[in-house]
């Protein structure tokens, strides 16, 4: 009898949960996908997605961001016009709507998301826009590239990806509407041409992911490109992801996992990196010292401590290869000709041990650096003595990787080089479905 009623309840059950399948409209697309371009024609390297910004003149404007994973807010070349009426925005000009001063958003990024730091100036209530009865709401944000504070004026915003089902980009859009803040077209002076944005990928509840909703899961997948000619890609949302040539490989079938740890006062993404090894000698990393992600950092920064010894290490694992003068900011730095023949170079691998016996392997690619014709450096920093974090991981050691932040299980997910997989972050197929 009991079994019966359980039997019953089960196929109810059952045909209840059908009912709701059937019923449920399953969204074609499983992710959002984004164009990233290198750009070499600033102080650094720097990586920018391409966004659609605004819809005017029956097609959509589109507008490069920088790829910032730290910052806690996105900002970007536009004015605030609290009447937008079809034409009233001066061409060449974005315009969107103001937040005003006495909103709680206001108050919560002033106090929480917005830089206090000296070199900022206060914060203050005065401006206003013609014919509105409110303040405006400025906020200090960091330009990336400078480090110089950028007083910007919070507002809502519109933009527009595309969708994807990880292996093809679909006709079909997806609009995300996040605060943001618009800051003059002079404050991106120090940017790469063309690009007068940040878009803040970081965990703040003011970044992008914090306004990406269902059916997108929290999942941030990064292939930077590393040359700027082919453009690599950004995923939002679960897999698959694939690559051309292999378009039924799934790259989540290439990934290890580690997780991905936070710190205190910072909305960007940590690991636990436990030692360093080059040719089987172990660099150990003190505890307590922290790893952090950077895109806005071309090549990864050691603690002067870490530093010494890793320099030391491979430069004893490469004995026989001629030594050149060192090119800054790098200081161990190899012949790639000796005396006008090509030298047979075979620099080892650099693995990052992490926890549970999981590596990441940077490889020669990753991080040996061709500076000259006949010049290649080992790509990574001194950051000085009393550095915040001890090992910052630049752009340069994940290029032509594939990676994954994955807010949703806190963990990051690595491949190594894809180009030992015969393919690239240049290989995604970007033409519409
Ligand atoms: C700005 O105005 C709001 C609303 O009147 C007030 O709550 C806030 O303290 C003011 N902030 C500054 C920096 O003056
Ligand atoms: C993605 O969509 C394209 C076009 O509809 C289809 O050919 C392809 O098999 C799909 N790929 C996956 C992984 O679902
Ligand atoms: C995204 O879709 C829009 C509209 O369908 C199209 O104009 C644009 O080129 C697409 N962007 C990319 C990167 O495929
Ligand atoms: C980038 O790609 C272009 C065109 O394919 C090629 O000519 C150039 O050598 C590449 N640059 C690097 C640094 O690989
Ligand atoms: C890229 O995608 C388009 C649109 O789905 C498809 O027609 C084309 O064959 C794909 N290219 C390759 C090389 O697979």
């Amino acid at each position: 009898m009991h079994l019966l009623i359980q039997l019953t309840v089960m196929v109810v059950a059952f045909i209840s949960h059908e009912h709701k399948v059937v019923a449920q409209y399953v969204q074609p697309y499983t992710s959002i996908v984004v164009p990233v371009i290198k750009h070499t024609d600033a102080a650094k390297p720097l990586y920018s997605v391409q966004i659609m910004t605004s819809f005017a003149n029956s097609q959509y404007m589109k507008a490069n961001f920088l790829i910032d994973i730290d910052a806690p807010l996105i900002w970007h070349d536009c004015i605030l016009k609290w009447n937008i009426s079809p034409g009233s925005c001066p061409s060449n000009t974005l315009c969107t709507s103001p937040v005003s001063c006495e909103e709680d958003y206001c108050t919560d990024v002033r106090t929480t998301y917005s830089y206090d730091n000296p070199s900022c100036p206060p914060v203050t209530n005065s401006s206003t826009l013609p014919g509105w009865g409110y303040c405006t709401c400025p906020v200090n944000v960091v330009d990336p590239v400078t480090g110089a504070c950028v007083q910007a004026l919070l507002n809502y915003d519109d933009f527009t990806v595309n969708t994807s089902n990880g292996s093809n980009v679909f006709s079909g859009l997806y609009g995300p509407s996040p605060n943001a803040a618009c800051a003059p077209t002079s404050s991106f002076e120090s940017f790469p041409v063309n690009v007068n944005g940040v878009m803040a990928f970081s965990s703040s509840p003011y970044a992008l992911p914090a306004y990406l909703y269902q059916p997108l899961k929290k999942i941030l997948a990064l292939c930077l490109p590393s040359n700027s000619s082919a453009p690599g890609v950004l995923f939002f949302g679960i897999g698959p992801y694939s690559l051309l040539p292999h378009s039924d490989v799934d790259l989540r079938s290439l990934l290890s996992y580690t997780p991905l740890l936070k710190q205190r006062d910072s909305f960007g993404y940590f690991i636990d990196v436990k030692s360093i090894v080059i040719k089987h000698v172990s660099i150990d990393i003190p505890e307590h010292a922290t790893s952090k992600f950077s895109t806005t950092e071309a090549y990864t920064t050691l603690r002067t401590d870490i530093y010494n010894r890793v320099i030391q290490t491979f430069s004893m694992a490469t004995i026989g290869i001629p030594h050149a003068k060192p090119v800054a900011p790098f200081t161990l730095c190899f012949r790639t000709f000796d005396m006008g023949t090509r030298v047979g170079l075979k620099f080892p691998d650099m693995d990052f041990s992490l926890p549970d016996g999981k590596k990441w392997t940077i490889s020669p690619t990753n991080s040996m650096k061709q500076v000259t014709k006949d010049v290649v450096c080992l790509a990574i920093v001194d950051g000085g003595v009393a550095t915040e974090h001890s090992i910052v991981i630049g752009t340069f050691q994940f290029e032509d990787n594939f990676i994954v932040f994955d807010l949703e299980n806190s963990a990051f997910g690595f491949s190594s080089s894809l180009l030992g997989e015969q393919t690239s972050c240049a290989n995604f197929n970007f033409t519409i479905t």
